[in-house]
């Protein structure tokens, strides 16, 4: 049996890491990015189960060929073609697929599907987004923060956008290691207050929310956004798109923001709206570097959590 409960770690949320655990990962990932290790292969042996809800370009690739990179096996489960998707528990799902696999990584739409499935599962589990997180985007937006800036402790960060679960996870991330982060969206799109409260007594930074782009971009050394319809708010698409007119990261509002700022943007973009194509092919763009650092953070992550 491959089960592992004793002491086996999930990740969730950003809280499920320590700020010594993040930094440490960072470290690692820049490490594995610079080539060292090129034949360490921890994963030799092991398999690793992805069962996605949602569509993914660079969670399910960069997790597929770093596994593949480790030595390890992945394998893609599309809901449709499980059990699961005939009516089989998560819960049971998740106790049979313990008996064959080391690890899953999850994408799903509630993320009280993510827990549930963490719960009943004596392998790790990885959250590849949910609706309210997404910490593996979290820890290769870290990673990017510390290769282009050098810290993280002290930084600003302006998120322009959505309080979606990209927001809820870059203010966790933020809070462990000291980043100030200024949230500017529209009344009625603020991060989840649950993550805030949290954060709040966690952060020795500051964490503001407010309505004004040109505000939050102020003396920013990071800008970063994301989409304003997130997958599964097609039916707000219409309503969304002109709540957040005026929340466009473009030139003008780049030009609030230090010299040197850098913009992120955890893709998929859409060009035009929450972005400029000015702005994502610009100088002060690293959002290909980002994009990279996902597979070197999973990297590290698998690393430090498949036994
Ligand atoms: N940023 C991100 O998670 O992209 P995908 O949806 O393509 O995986
Ligand atoms: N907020 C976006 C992130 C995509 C990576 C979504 O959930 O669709």
């Amino acid at each position: 049996m491959n089960g592992q409960i004793d002491g086996k770690r999930d990740f969730l949320t950003i809280w499920d890491l320590s700020k010594d655990e993040i930094e440490n990962l960072i470290k690692r990932a820049l490490e594995l990015k610079s080539g060292a290790d090129k034949n360490k292969c921890p994963l030799i042996g092991k398999s690793i189960g992805l069962f996605f809800e949602k569509p993914s370009t660079r969670t399910r690739v960069s997790f597929e060929v770093g596994i593949y990179q480790l030595g390890g096996q992945s394998i893609y489960l599309n809901p449709r073609e499980i059990q699961l998707g005939r009516g089989e528990s998560i819960a049971d799902t998740a106790r049979v697929l313990s008996r064959y696999l080391n690890g899953i990584i999850l994408r799903t739409y509630a993320h009280s599907s993510v827990e549930e499935f963490a719960s009943h599962a004596t392998v790790p589990v990885i959250n590849g987004l949910s609706d309210f997180h997404h910490p593996c985007q979290a820890l290769a937006d870290l990673m990017t923060i510390m290769e282009k800036k050098g810290r993280l402790k002290g930084i600003r960060l302006a998120y322009i956008g959505d309080g979606n679960n990209v927001a809820n996870s870059l203010i966790e991330s933020a809070a462990r290691t000291g980043i100030n982060i200024t949230i500017a969206c529209p009344e009625g799109y603020e991060p989840d207050p649950d993550v805030l409260d949290r954060a709040r007594s966690d952060s020795s930074g500051e964490i503001i929310i407010l309505r004004n782009p040109k505000e939050a971009a102020g003396r920013a050394d990071v800008i970063y956004t994301d989409v304003w319809v997130s997958m599964g708010q097609e039916e707000e698409a219409e309503k969304k798109k002109s709540k957040f007119k005026n929340y466009q990261i473009n030139s003008q509002l780049l030009q609030c923001a230090k010299n040197d700022a850098i913009v992120l943007h955890c893709l998929p973009a859409h060009r035009g709206e929450e972005i400029t194509d000015e702005v994502m092919d610009g100088p002060n763009s690293a959002v290909f570097d980002q994009a990279e650092n996902r597979l070197h953070t999973e990297k590290a992550l698998l690393e430090f959590l498949i036994r």
